[in-house]
This record gives C-alpha cells, sequence and structure tokens, in this order.
C-alpha cells in the first residue's frame, strides 16, 4: 500500500501544484478544501501525512491542528503559509505541526520536508486513532498508547502500574475496547472493597442454600466475565491465600461454585492494576511473586501527570469540553506548571469546575477553584516550593487516602526522610507512620 498524504488546501491551483507534484513522486493523494472536509476524510481512512493551508473558510489550519491532536496526535502535519510571517508559523508549531512551506513552494522543498515528516513517525504499531481515548501527545503517553495496542492484540494478562489518578482504570477499559474479547463482559471488581470473608462467594459464586443466608444461586466474578475481561483494581489490598486461590484458576481455568458439585470451565483475560510498586511488594510478602509473573505477560506504567505536563493543555482542551470559550494565559500556565499530585484525575475536576464557574466565559485565574488558585500563587515561588505547598491543599475531587497519601508524602519530603521528625510533625507515632508508608508505597 502506497503511502498517502491529505492535502488541505482552499486555492485550487495551490492545491493541483501539490497534488500532482506528490503523484508524481508515487504518493497517494487526496485533497480536501478546509478543515472540516479534512477531518471527514481522516474518519474514512488512515493518511500518513497531512499537509494542510492555515487560511482557510470554514475551519482553519489552526483549528484543524486542535482537533489533529486530539484524535490523531501521530499523525504528522506540514503548514503552508502565503508568506513568511512568523507568527503563523509558531502558532502552527506550537499546536503540533512539524514544520511549515512558504507557498508556492519548490519541489525539491516539499520533497524534503515531506521525506522528514513521514521519518518522524511512529511504527504503524500505534495507530493513535485506535486508542483515542489516551489523551496526550507526549513521548510518555505516545508509549502507553503503543502498549495499549500491544496488550490488545495479544491474549496475555496485563498489569497496569501508576500512581492515582494516572488513568489505570481509563487503560483498562482501552486495552478490552481495542481486542478479541471487545464484544465479551468487561466485569470490573475493587479488591480494596470487598468483604474479605465473601472471597469464595464473590470470585468463584454460590449454590442456593450452600450456606446460611444463599437462598438463590449466585453467578461468581470469574463466570461473569467468562469470555471477557475481569478488572481486578487495587491488586495490592488482596490478602496473599486469595491470591494464591486465584493464582489456580488462573494456571487450570476451572471454576467450582460454592456447594456445587463439579467445577466449570472458563477462559478470561485478567487485567489488573495497582499503584504501589509491585517489586516492593513483592519483597513484603503482600503480592505473590507466582501471580505477579502470571499477571505481567505485559505490564504498562502509567507515568504522573507531572511527567508529562507538556499534554496539560491538550487535556484542559479535552476536559474543558466543546463550549469552553478557551482560558486566558495566566490561567493555562497556572495549570501547566501546577504539581498535580492528583495526576489526570485532579486535573479533570479543577477544570470542569472551572468551566462551569466561568459559564460560558473565557477561563482566567479566578475561575480555579481555590486550592488551584494556591497552586497558582505558589507556581511563581517555583518548583519543589510549589509542590509542597500544593500538597498541602486539599484538591477537590481527592479522596480521603489520597489526602492522607498526601500529608505523609508532603511531611516526609519536609522532615528530608526523617520518620521521627515526620511522625511528630504529623502528630503519628512512629510505628502507625511506617505502616502508612508501607501502605502507600511511599519508600
Ligand atoms: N490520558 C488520558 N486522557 C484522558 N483522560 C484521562 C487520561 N488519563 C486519565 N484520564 C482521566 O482521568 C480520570 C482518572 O483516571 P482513572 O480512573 O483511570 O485513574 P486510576 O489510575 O485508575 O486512578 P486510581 O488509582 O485513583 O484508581 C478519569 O476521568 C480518566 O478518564
Ligand atoms: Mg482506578
Amino acid at each position: 500500500m502506497s503511502t498517502s498524504i491529505l492535502i488541505v488546501e482552499d486555492e485550487r491551483a495551490a492545491a493541483e501544484y501539490l497534488s500532482v507534484l506528490l503523484e508524481e513522486q508515487g504518493f497517494d493523494v487526496r485533497t480536501t478544501c478546509n478543515g472540516i472536509e479534512a477531518l471527514i476524510a481522516l474518519e474514512a481512512k488512515p493518511y500518513d501525512l497531512v499537509i494542510s493551508d492555515l487560511r482557510m473558510p470554514k475551519m482553519d489550519g489552526f483549528e484543524l491542528l486542535s482537533h489533529l491532536r486530539q484524535r490523531w496526535s501521530e499523525l504528522p502535519v506540514i503548514v503552508l503559509t502565503a508568506n513568511s510571517g512568523v507568527s503563523d508559523v509558531v502558532e502552527a508549531v506550537q499546536l503540533g505541526a512539524v514544520n511549515y512551506l512558504v507557498k508556492p513552494a519548490a519541489p525539491a522543498l516539499v520533497a524534503g520536508a515531506v521525506e522528514k515528516a513521514l521519518a518522524c513517525r511512529r511504527p504503524s504499531v500505534a495507530p493513535s486513532r485506535s486508542v483515542s481515548e489516551l489523551v496526550g501527545r507526549s513521548q510518555a503517553i505516545v508509549e502507553v498508547r503503543h502498549r495499549v495496542v500491544l496488550a490488545a492484540r495479544s491474549d496475555v494478562h496485563v498489569l497496569i502500574t501508576g500512581n492515582t489518578g494516572t488513568g489505570k482504570e481509563l487503560v483498562s477499559h482501552a486495552i478490552h475496547r481495542h481486542s478479541s474479547l471487545a464484544s465479551g463482559p468487561f466485569v470490573a471488581h475493587n479488591c480494596a472493597l470487598a468483604p474479605r470473608d465473601l472471597f469464595e462467594s464473590e470470585f468463584f459464586g454460590h449454590r442456593r442454600g450452600s450456606f446460611t443466608g444463599a437462598d438463590r444461586d449466585h453467578v461468581g466474578l470469574l463466570q461473569q466475565a467468562n469470555g471477557g475481561v475481569l478488572f481486578l483494581d487495587e491488586l495490592e489490598t488482596l490478602p496473599p491465600i486469595h491470591q494464591a486461590k486465584l493464582l489456580r484458576v488462573i494456571d487450570d481455568g476451572e471454576v467450582r461454585p460454592v456447594g456445587a458439585e463439579k467445577s466449570e470451565r472458563v477462559s478470561l483475560r485478567f487485567l489488573a492494576a495497582t499503584n504501589r510498586d509491585p517489586r516492593a511488594m513483592i519483597a513484603e510478602d503482600a503480592l505473590r511473586e507466582d501471580l505477579y509473573y502470571r499477571l505481567r505477560g505485559i505490564e504498562i506504567q502509567l507515568p504522573t501527570l507531572r511527567d508529562r505536563s507538556e499534554d496539560i493543555p491538550l487535556l484542559v482542551a479535552h476536559f474543558a469540553g466543546e463550549d469552553c470559550a478557551g482560558f486566558d494565559a495566566e490561567a493555562m500556565e497556572a495549570l501547566v506548571r501546577a504539581p498535580w499530585p492528583g495526576n489526570v484525575r485532579q486535573l479533570r475536576n479543577i477544570v470542569q469546575g472551572a468551566s462551569a464557574a466561568a459559564g460560558g466565559a473565557r477561563i482566567g485565574l479566578r475561575h480555579l477553584s481555590l486550592e488551584s488558585m494556591d497552586l497558582a500563587a505558589s507556581q511563581q515561588r517555583g518548583g519543589d516550593d510549589a509542590a509542597l505547598e500544593a500538597a498541602g491543599g486539599v484538591p477537590r475531587g481527592a479522596t480521603l487516602r489520597e489526602v492522607e497519601r498526601q500529608a505523609i508524602a508532603q511531611a516526609l519530603s519536609e522532615c528530608e526522610g526523617n520518620r521521627t521528625r515526620a511522625a511528630k510533625l504529623l502528630d503519628i507515632d512512629r510505628s502507625t507512620l511506617r505502616r502508612k508508608i508501607q501502605e502507600f508505597g511511599l519508600e
């Protein structure tokens, strides 16, 4: 299949010139005359490269670029400009264009730019359109999308790790949705919320009358997920004795409900998530090593939002929604520079809150809720300070657990890891602190 290029240009002559030039070089070329038509063409079929004019009626090149980077963030775009006006080019590059050509560009310049743009594509195994629900264009998130595609195409079990709010559950849904089991069930189970003494019945199910209170048959999680996916969230809270039982099912695929006479076969895929470091859990005997190796057919590690702060404007646009009138530069800057201990979830909550507060007007610093104002004020005092300041505020939408974790992390950092001092600061005893540190994986 030849390499395909989509040209977006409203001037007939210019479009014609480029398409003839590129067809002669063996490319498969299609021309459209504005951004909207280009988006429709992209929905219909994948392209390897887009060459787009900037000034066009209906939807111009800038707007097209913002749509492209949300849905097809790895698709390279070269922009065309009628003059060498720097500001247009700068804006286009900020929006994700990989290169620009001044019209009319000499054939050799066009060929050179096309060759370079095609060379910077990711290998075709990562068709971003297939996992467009994972917003971002940083190297780190591109890598995650790549692994999600790999996971979706294979049938091994998957372990997803990453701090709170980094997108573990989102990734698990994406793997299911793009896998051959997509039409099968997706059953999610939070190991932390399940009552421990009901493990057998919850996972394996039970027959009516098999114990007091079992007044009807119950289909367990393993059978509910048969032919699909069982997502085990907060794996770190599953006691080792239950881990062993799970391991047996993974190995032999047999399930015997409580009170049943014989076993039944199941075939399902396990996706597990944890916000702790699995190797540390193994070291503490909190995670069975054999289960770990069985589950991590593929391991997907999610980056913190801080580690991919270049994605923040994109995520902001994604969460703000279509009716949002945009952000003031200082508001956006505050969002980009904030430390985000609660990661993408926290960003989503603050952006949605600001959107609601602005009621359709442009969003400014004053619309960012109190805690993010804190973030904004502290960012002027710089990096690490900002992280500490921000950890002090309670992020909207944070769970009690998240707040507790943050408070402990902050105290440890303030006391440079000295646990005795940190415990004093938190007004708890040292053994409680030690337990909490382990529980939250803060070693
Ligand atoms: N790359 C992303 N693009 C768009 N939305 C994202 C992305 N990553 C996370 N989100 C959104 O952020 C929120 C939190 O994500 P999710 O619930 O998957 O996090 P999590 O890692 O499972 O967190 P926790 O450990 O607290 O359970 C969700 O609304 C999710 O849709
Ligand atoms: Mg989760």
